[in-house]
């Protein structure tokens, strides 16, 4: 399995030779000069195992270690030693690293290590509670994310599973509610029941009624024969309800019976039916404010919103975009037989700074529209849809999503530190490489660092 591995050391030569003999091992290896660089690494991704040095300025090996078995108690840390510091590795080990190796080290003696470091954090993982087999879940729901903001979804998933607790799932258009939905029923007791899915907004609130609760014969015209609604096609599984923002009045009375007596009538029936369900449902718009504005139940929102999963806007986890496209451009050209093999960096780049208003399913379109689009092996910039490369545009929508009102001075403030942190993901928290993709020097990059607490100093 792939493994995600932070490498801290100053010396450069070691850093290469590490991160080429991890990399060839197959495993995602970010190497970093400075350690405290690594710190807020730490803090954004998902790290496996940790192999530091023990002598570097700034921060000792120890200092490392110590913050990892404070913060991250389950990552293995590997310490690197000269020769003639091993009194102090061995210290380590009693501090709780994982192993240490004197250097020069032959690199059979490194691997081995990094394997056994591996296994331990694989088992870890495994048996750590809320991340229980996470990444065969991820495969198994085909849901794409490694960042925080993702993980932390399924970690609600996870824990809201099991229970019959009424969820909401919030969130922007495309964001994957309904996917989300799906992956929770599937991974509940009740998977091996029905998945019933009914969208508030497609039918007109007369025939949702009938929808929803079914009907007897003859209850209106039309209704030629007995109906039974989604509620009892639910029994013993999940019933999502989609956009519930756009439920009436009067169907909201309906619902909140449902859900505090378990039991509803058949349109024109009389007969009482209870049902065995699990109500999840699914909102784009702020559901409290249309309490506020007096357009939705304050009693029912209370009672939709006993487990809340808000999903992340695509724009706030980008480390997820470059996965996310691969992973669709995997889907597309197993449908067309297309010779389409990749994407060319820059095309990355550019999609990994676009807005995504549309969130993940506009992404999926784009993806789509340019595996069609390609005249090569690869997908380069001039496949790529307008919108995309339009930086003015980009410029606007951005500013779209800003507050109305604002302080000037504090927004521009804010906006540099955003840009600031997304250079320093996107430069592999490289200095020199992230003040060069900001047209600054170290300096100033250093000085604005420190300015917006950048560096977890
Ligand atoms: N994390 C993800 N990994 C893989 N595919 C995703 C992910 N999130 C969303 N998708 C895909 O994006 C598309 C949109 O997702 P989904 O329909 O669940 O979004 P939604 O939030 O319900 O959107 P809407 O508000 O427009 O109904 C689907 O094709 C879904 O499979
Ligand atoms: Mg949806």
């Amino acid at each position: 399995m792939l493994s995600n591995i932070l490498v801290l050391d100053d010396e450069q030569n070691y850093l290469l030779l590490l991160e080429t003999l991890l990399r060839d091992e197959g495993h995602a290896v970010t190497a970093l000069r400075d350690p405290e660089l690594g710190l807020a690494f730490l803090e954004e991704s998902e790290v496996d195992v940790v192999i530091t040095d023990m002598k570097m300025p700034k921060l000792s090996g120890q200092e490392v270690l110590a913050h990892i078995q404070k913060n991250y108690p389950h990552i293995p840390v590997l310490i690197m030693t000269a020769y003639g510091t091993i009194d102090a590795a061995v210290e380590a080990m009693r501090h709780g690293a994982f192993d240490y190796i004197t250097k020069p080290f032959s690199n059979d003696e490194l691997i081995l290590s990094v394997r056994k470091a591996v296994q331990l954090a694989q088992a870890q993982r495994r048996y750590s509670l809320l991340s229980e087999n996470f990444e065969q879940r991820y495969a198994l729901h085909q849901i794409i994310g490694r960042s925080k903001a993702m993980r932390r979804v399924l970690e609600m998933v996870d824990r809201a599973a099991p229970s019959k607790s009424t969820a909401l799932i919030t969130g922007e258009s495309g964001t994957g509610k309904e996917l989300i939905a799906k992956a929770m029923h599937f991974s509940s007791p009740r998977k091996k029941g029905p998945f019933i899915s009914v969208n508030c907004m497609a039918l007109n609130p007369g025939v949702l009624e009938s929808e929803l609760f079914g009907h007897e014969k003859g209850s209106f015209t039309g209704a030629v024969a007995r109906k039974r609604g989604r509620f009892e096609l639910a029994q013993g599984g999940t019933l999502f309800l989609d956009e519930i923002g756009e439920l009436s009045l009067e169907l909201q009375v309906k619902l909140l019976r449902v859900l505090q007596e378990r039991t509803f009538e058949r349109v024109g029936g009389t007969e009482s039916i209870s049902v065995d369900i699990r109500i999840v449902t699914a909102s784009n718009k702020d559901l409290q404010a249309a309490v506020q504005a007096g357009i939705f139940r304050e009693d029912l929102f209370y009672r939709l919103n006993v487990v809340h999963i808000p999903l992340p806007a695509l724009r706030e986890r980008r480390e997820d975009i470059p996965l996310l496209a691969a992973h669709f451009l995997k889907k597309f050209t197993a449908d067309n037989a297309s010779r389409v093999k990749g994407f060319t960096a820059e095309v990355i780049d550019y999609l990994t700074a676009y807005e995504w208003p549309g969130n993940v399913r506009q992404l999926e379109n784009v993806v789509e529209r340019c595996v069609v689009m390609a005249g090569n092996d690869m997908i380069r910039v001039e496949d790529l849809p307008p919108e995309i490369k339009d930086e003015e545009a980009q410029f606007k929508s951005a500013v779209d999503l800003l507050p109305p009102r604002l302080n000037l001075a504090e927004t521009l403030e804010k906006i540099e530190a955003a840009l600031i942190r997304r250079a320093l993901a996107q430069s592999g928290f490289v200095q020199v490489k992230c003040a060069d993709m900001l047209g600054i020097s170290k300096s100033l990059l250093q000085y604005k660092l420190k300015k917006y607490k950048l560096t977890g100093n």
